[in-house]
């Protein structure tokens, strides 16, 4: 398996950086979108710089429903004619969030689905797009994670109701025996996404390739989540919502066990 990465916080020389996240998988010649970046001309510049034909991409995964990962979905659906884009059935519904400062809108365009009806497929809980496929929604919420969780919110700007974050959807890839997972922010807290999986495949993703949602958390909560990525001992490699601060205190608790992803970086899984 082979990840690019078109989109993210940081990024390489010739890349545009933004906050966002978008990732380009090759898998057993299959060709995957994970997330689309905040917005089109950057997903689409930063996918020809890298050499990406994003018309070819076989189909796409939406992770959750805010802008940030959401933004490049409608110059995707233009520059793709085919691939079927799976978001969880209420992605499209408004997101806010309140860091103290009033409500701000950061939902993904919720017109998309009635102007793309055929193009977007909205499963609730989970749906196999092909073989050693696996689209999950509906993580539960069992350790509780992260100060920023509360400062979320859905329904409407009238009547906002705190975020549980069943919107998410998560990809599972394997090759072989070997299974993959790809998550946009694990705002559901990554230790629940990883005990889910072990639910779903019955053991341990080989990787792990997510944003961890660690921006502006206290030392104490992103040592929790080091903590559980320790006992759990799966790889991990992050980008987007982790920060570099959250990084720093990350590698210095599990060593080689992380590392950091940036746009234009490009990782090759398996047969070594
Ligand atoms: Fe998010
Ligand atoms: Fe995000």
């Amino acid at each position: 398996m082979i990840v690019t990465v078109l989109v993210d916080n940081n990024a390489r020389e010739g890349l545009t950086a933004a906050h966002g996240l978008s990732l380009y998988v090759e898998t057993d010649g299959r060709r995957i979108l994970f997330d689309f970046g905040p917005k089109g001309e950057l997903l689409l510049q930063n996918a020809e710089a890298l050499g990406v034909d994003l018309s070819k991409v076989d189909f796409a995964v939406l992770s959750h429903g805010h802008y940030d990962h959401s933004g490049g979905l409608e110059a995707f659906l233009q520059a793709n004619p085919k691939a079927p884009v799976y978001a969880q059935k209420d992605a499209f519904q408004p997101h806010y969030v309140d860091k103290g400062e009033g409500l701000r809108d950061i939902s993904a365009d919720v017109t998309l689905p009635e102007r793309y009806p055929t193009r977007i497929k909205r499963p609730f809980a989970l749906v196999q797009p092909g073989d050693g496929l696996i689209c999950f929604a509906l993580v539960p919420r069992k350790i509780p994670f992260g100060e920023a969780y509360d400062t979320f919110f859905s329904g409407s700007a009238e009547e906002p109701v705190p975020e549980d974050f069943h919107h998410e959807m998560h990809l599972l890839i394997r090759e072989g025996l070997t299974w993959y997972l790809l998550a946009g922010c694990a705002h559901q807290g990554i230790a629940n996404v990883l005990d889910h999986v072990e639910g779903l495949i019955g053991k341990k993703p080989a990787a792990v390739i997510a944003g961890l949602h660690l921006i502006g958390e206290t030392p104490e909560t992103v040592a929790t989540v080091g903590d559980a990525l320790k006992e759990r001992g799966v790889p991990v490699c992050t980008c987007h919502c982790t920060g570099s601060e959250a990084y720093a205190q990350l590698s210095e608790q599990l060593g080689t066990q992380i590392r950091f992803l940036q746009a234009g970086d490009v990782l090759e899984f398996g047969d070594d």
